[in-house]
């Protein structure tokens, strides 16, 4: 579920009206939803409950401090990749105690401040990393609690860039080798051995990968439980999302109209929970795209129109600087205008960004309702990887960032200025 669609001929996030707050804070501009994050967090936990289910959301999803502070708030733990993402949950008020920290390259003062945080676990990605934890946390007199994250070689049939639990990919540990691997990380001197974890992929929108990965795995958890009293089985994120017909579909009835479904979390819970139910253990989930994604737009104005021989393009005023998933994973987002068009009148259009580089589009030949310049648009679904994403390239400063609560628009991030852009520069004298 999500709370943006049409009231009175203008796009609406829950009660404020889209166009007007674009004209207030200007383009391009993130807005979030706070009813569809909460919405999405107490789903899933609700779908998971015959299990001990701690949702340690992927704070890379979407890592603005007030959107970390709400899910901190509703109970969540927060699943890191860096120093920096710790420092955010902490000044958000969520608990390092209930904070996982995952990533291949951890360095070691990422690793001395997670320790001094008291962090739930880290979820170690090799053998090599195993050893440089064990040797750090020896120099703080310190023991680190460590999982290890098994890759299942299981596909994940989602795209290349995002699918992680294939052998070929960098991340985790062999699965064929993960039982000598934890034989080995248990004889080091400063490590407690607390889990096991893994994540196949993200914008999965099939359950079988899933649920494939956790019946291949199981079985090892069983023997880890039985030989390290281990406590948690962390099963990763990846839940995918609805990126077509996504306004529709914020409104279940279209689903029931429609012979596609998305990947519910009540589908999910119902194919993996019974396998997971039967170990006894903590169970951790990681999602991130499913807990923010829908929850966001983001708005841009077109700027001019271009008649070409082979193409119509409209130039709008955001880039893929600000969002970067259709250049860089061709990822389709949704695009509607913020007033109303009931007219059926379509015409296939480029929505293309300012940035010099052939790859800044957001949409290519593209039947969308007729638009003229000084009309804005919304890029549905944007919340998960779209402002975490965003570079200062071309010398664009960042947008800003609103949280709507009902009908109070809250400023999270201001838009960043020009001379910020340049504030850690320096000339050499
Ligand atoms: N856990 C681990 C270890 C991860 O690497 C990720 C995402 C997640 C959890 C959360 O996955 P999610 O529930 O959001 O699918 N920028 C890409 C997605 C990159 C995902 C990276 N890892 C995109 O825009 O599609």
């Amino acid at each position: 579920m999500h709370s943006f669609g049409y009231r009175n001929g203008t796009l609406h996030c829950e009660s404020v009206d889209l166009d007007a707050l674009a004209e207030e804070h200007g383009t391009p501009l993130y807005v979030y939803s706070k009813g569809t994050i909460i919405d999405h967090y107490r789903r899933l936990a609700a779908a998971m409950n015959e299990v001990d289910c701690h949702i340690c959301y992927a704070t890379k999803a979407n890592s603005n401090i007030a959107v970390l502070n709400l899910l901190a708030k509703e109970g969540a733990g927060f699943d890191i990749v860096s120093g920096g993402e710790l420092f955010r949950v902490e000044k958000a008020g969520g608990d390092p105690g209930k904070c996982t920290f995952a990533g291949v390259g951890k360095t070691r003062p990422e690793i001395e401040y997670a320790l001094e945080k008291g962090i739930y676990c880290f979820n170690a990605e090799s053998e090599a990393e195993i050893a440089f934890i064990s040797e750090v946390a020896g120099a703080m007199g310190k023991v680190a609690p460590i999982a290890l994250r098994v890759n299942p070689n299981v596909d994940a049939k989602t795209h290349k860039y995002i699918s992680t639990g294939k052998s070929e990919n960098k991340f985790g540990i062999d699965f064929e080798v993960i039982r000598e691997a934890y034989a080995r990380a248990a004889a080091l001197p400063n490590i407690q051995i607390k889990g096991l974890q893994m994540h196949i992929g993200s914008q999965l929108t099939s359950v079988d990968p899933f649920s494939e990965a956790v019946e291949k795995v199981a079985p090892v958890v069983e023997e880890l439980k039985a030989e390290y009293g281990i406590e948690f089985f962390s099963i990763g994120g990846g839940i995918g999302i609805v990126y077509e017909n996504s306004l529709a579909s914020g409104d279940i009835s279209w689903w029931n109209e429609h012979e596609e479904s998305p990947l519910t979390v009540e589908e999910y819970a119902a194919r993996i929970v019974p396998t997971l139910k039967k170990l006894g253990l903590k169970i951790i989930l990681e999602p991130g795209r499913y807990m923010v994604g829908n929850a966001g737009v983001m708005i841009t104005e077109v700027l001019y129109e271009k008649r070409g021989s082979a193409k119509v393009f409209k130039v709008v005023d955001a880039g893929m600087n600000d969002l970067i998933r259709p250049a860089l994973y061709e990822g389709h987002h949704d695009i509607v205008p913020l007033k109303e068009d009931n007219s059926g009148d379509t015409e296939a259009v480029d929505i293309v960004g300012p940035v010099c580089e052939s790859g800044d589009f957001f949409a290519q030949d593209r039947e969308l309702p007729i638009v003229q310049s000084g009309e804005k648009l919304a890029l549905l679904s944007a919340g998960a990887y779209g402002f975490v994403m965003a570079s200062n390239y071309n010398s664009r400063p960042f947008p800003a960032e609103i949280l709507v609560d009902d009908e109070v628009a809250h400023v999270i991030r201001p838009r960043q200025t020009i001379e910020e852009l340049l504030t850690t520069e320096v000339i050499p004298q």
